[in-house]
């Protein structure tokens, strides 16, 4: 044998050599047990209560009632407005209901029939119920929460859902 031949041959076993340990190597890693996956975090999701406001019948032109979703410590309001608006129900699709703690620092607000607002005293935000709850003045950083309602063929006005986090929760339904 030449000496290229050998220089060769000592090559072609060098490798065949580090191709076998490789093998090896990948079919440990094959057949070695899964490390356990992780989990990935459950999405938030809320199931809110179906709670009965009130009946249409109960209801006057630009009159707001008091009510409270979805508990007792969540306090709102349910207006017919007299015209058809985002998120409205009832035959008319002005029946709307919203929460009336303020969304900056949790001030309980008031209602004005002239322009159909819901008003801050604190520092003095104001939300356009005829506009879904839209911010149109004032501190308070994102628009009000507006409670999602359906109504039955008796009247019967439900609230099923709210759109904003009410203010002072991380969760509306606690
Ligand atoms: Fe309503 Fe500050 S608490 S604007």
């Amino acid at each position: 044998m030449s000496g290229c031949n050998k220089v060769t041959e000592a090559g072609r076993r060098f490798f065949l050599g580090r191709s076998a340990i490789a093998a090896a190597g990948a079919a440990a890693v094959a057949t070695a047990p899964a490390a356990p996956a992780k989990a990935a975090p459950a999405l938030a999701q809320v199931t809110y209560p179906r709670a009965r406001l009130a009946n249409l019948r109960d209801l006057k032109l630009n009159e707001p009632v008091n009510i409270a979703y979805p508990d007792a410590d969540s306090p709102g309001v349910l207006i017919k407005l007299g015209a058809r608006v985002e998120g409205g129900i009832g035959p008319d699709g002005d029946v709307v209901a919203y929460s009336t703690l303020c969304p900056h620092k949790g001030y309980p607000m008031f209602y004005r029939t002239d322009d159909r607002t819901l008003n801050c005293p604190g520092h003095y935000s104001r939300f356009d119920c005829e506009k879904g709850g839209l911010q149109v003045w004032g501190h308070a950083t994102q628009n009000l929460a507006q409670f999602r309602l359906s109504i039955d063929g008796d009247g019967d006005i439900q609230a099923e859902g709210v759109d904003e986090l009410i203010y002072g929760r991380h969760s509306n339904v606690l």
